[in-house]
């Protein structure tokens, strides 16, 4: 376990070998969030290092946050990360599969960083762990494609940060969430040499059941 300093958002963290090193990804996904001042809980899946929910309850004092994942060792990280920044009365952990456990539950915002590579990328150098934080599906958005389905299903209209690379998706896709009932808006894209990630504000249109 090793401790960093994440200056820009004036918190530490520590971190094990098997869980999520945030990444562009994460700061990506954190910078886009936007919060209103009414907003009171915010529902984080696959939280890993817990850094999204813990740099924006750092930042805004009335905001709690529930945070999953589906690594055991991430939520162990995420409970002690969240006492070493003191703030373990305003975040709540739990191991499990996106958000299968609280149907029809509607918080004010929800955030996930999924796993979005396809399969086609990842190799056989990959561990077993790496394979579920990185590895999204067959074509790499089905992770992320899912949890829209499920919002779907159990009409949770609330507003849905989430990510997608180049590696697995494109801009002419949007048609594909929007036929599933979602209004769908692009609001961030960081590019590298060999990929571009889009970070997507989406809610559940209030015609759609
Ligand atoms: C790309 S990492 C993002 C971690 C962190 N949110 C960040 O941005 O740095 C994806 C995280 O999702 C978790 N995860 C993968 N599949 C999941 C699922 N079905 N339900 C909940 N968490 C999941 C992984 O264990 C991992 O911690």
């Amino acid at each position: 376990m090793v401790r960093y300093n994440f200056p820009k958002y004036k918190i530490e963290l520590e971190i094990s070998k098997d869980v999520y090193y945030p990444e562009e990804d994460s700061f990506l996904l954190l910078d886009s969030v936007e919060l209103m001042e009414d907003f009171q809980l915010l529902l984080e899946i696959g939280g890993g290092s817990g850094i999204i929910s813990i740099a924006l309850a750092r930042n805004n004092p009335k905001l709690r946050c529930i945070i999953t994942d589906i690594s055991l060792s991430a939520t162990k990280t995420m409970r002690r990360n969240s006492e070493l920044n003191n703030l373990n009365d305003r975040i709540d952990i739990v191991c499990m599969d996106k958000m299968h456990a609280l149907r029809y539950f509607c918080p004010d915002i929800i955030v996930w960083n999924p796993p979005y590579l396809p399969l086609e990328e990842v190799t056989e150098s990959f561990s077993n762990e790496d394979r579920r934080i990185l590895f999204g599906g067959r074509e790499g958005h089905e992770e992320a494609y899912e949890l829209f389905d499920y919002l779907k299903q159990n009409g949770i209209r609330t507003n849905f940060y989430t990510l997608f690379s180049s590696l697995a998706w494109d801009k002419s896709k949007l048609h594909e969430l929007e036929n599933k009932g979602f209004s769908i808006q692009i609001i961030g894209e960081r590019k590298f040499f060999f990929e571009k990630i889009y970070s997507i504000k989406s809610k559940l249109s209030d015609s759609d059941v």
